[in-house]
């Protein structure tokens, strides 16, 4: 299933996906510390810190510098002993983790925010012309525009067909490769109209955007954001306190596996081969699932919110 986050839609760029889902089940009490890794607007935050009712602490992180203004408004609207980390949600997790800081409840919202779509200049959308970027952190080293213009025609074909599942990966990468062998590329515009010429012409009229897949996979290597996720896991079941719990929305199937396989791993005991007289392995369960299928949005909110359509949340408590 690809996202669709990468389409504009009228929509409310600050409504938070799957809201009353989040906070039914990451419960939060008065008095307890929340975890929001991925700020954003704060859309999840706002609705979690009212659920602290005037007692408690968030923590805010975010690796978009331009989210600090929401933050900054957040605080002053809650009144809420908050702080906000910049940086990579697997960094900033495991470093306080490492400092021995606990939490009640940690929210995982992934990917790229509308805020960050609909600010043209960022180059996250394939419907507008702008310079391939891409970058959540705006300081990152690495731009799409590397990526399409120096990685050689298998790893271009690889990223298109792990990351975004698109059908025509090789027939992209290397009309890729033979167009910035003229002039390389700078906006995703140029992007564009060469993935339109790399596909059947069947394949242009398809489901959605020709170039949405790609735009997708360049994304998620941008941003290293498989890897991301997979070292953020760990690193928030350990600064859970016992009874804390985990909640992770997804937009795409390689985070959603990744998620499923984590919680699933942690919330089984005993891993000894069934043929075992005795338990050897002496492995204990970490979590308890508090879903056993991904949570998706309910129609009524595709109908007010169809940026939400691909999302699917997952969620554990810590036993
Ligand atoms: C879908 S938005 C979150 C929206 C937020 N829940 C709200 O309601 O406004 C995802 C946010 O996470 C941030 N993000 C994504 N991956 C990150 C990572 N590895 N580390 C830190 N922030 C990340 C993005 O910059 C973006 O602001």
């Amino acid at each position: 299933m690809l996202p669709n986050v990468l389409q504009r839609s009228g929509a409310d760029p600050h409504v938070p996906v799957l809201a009353d889902e989040v906070r039914r089940l990451l419960a939060v009490q008065p008095g307890e510390t929340v975890v929001d890794a991925t700020f954003g607007a704060g859309g999840h935050a706002r609705l979690l810190a009212g659920d602290l009712r005037g007692r408690g602490k968030v923590v805010a992180i975010d690796r978009d510098p331009t989210v600090k203004p929401y933050f900054d408004r957040f605080k002053a609207a809650t009144g809420l002993d908050a702080r906000f980390l910049r940086g990579d949600f697997a960094v900033v997790l495991t470093q306080l983790a490492a400092n021995g800081v606990r939490a009640d409840a940690i929210l995982l919202d992934l990917g790229v925010s509308s805020m960050q779509i609909d600010r043209v200049e960022r180059g996250f959308s394939y419907a507008t012309d702008a310079p391939l970027d891409m970058r959540m952190d705006p300081a990152a080293e690495l731009d799409a525009r590397q990526i399409v213009n120096q990685w050689d025609e298998r790893e271009l074909a690889t990223v298109f067909r792990r990351y975004g599942e698109e059908r025509y990966a090789r027939q992209i990468a290397r009309a890729i490769v033979r167009r910035r062998a003229v002039e390389p590329f700078e906006r995703s515009g140029e992007l564009v109209d060469t993935i339109k010429r790399a596909i059947p012409t069947p394949a242009r009229f398809g489901e959605g955007h020709p170039a949405k897949r790609v735009f997708q996979a360049l994304r998620i290597a941008v941003n290293d954001e498989l890897a991301a996720l997979e070292a953020a896991l760990p690193a928030a079941l350990e600064m859970l306190r016992p009874g804390g719990r985990l909640a992770v929305i997804s937009f795409h199937s390689l985070e959603d596996r990744l998620v499923k396989r984590f919680l699933r791993d942690r919330a089984r005991g005993c891993t000894c081969p069934p043929d075992f007289p005795v338990c050897v392995c002496g492995k204990e369960p970490e979590l308890r699932l508090l879903t056993r299928k991904a949570v998706r949005p309910s129609a009524h909110e595709l109908d007010e919110n169809p940026r939400a359509a691909s999302a699917r949340l997952r969620a554990a408590v810590k036993v």
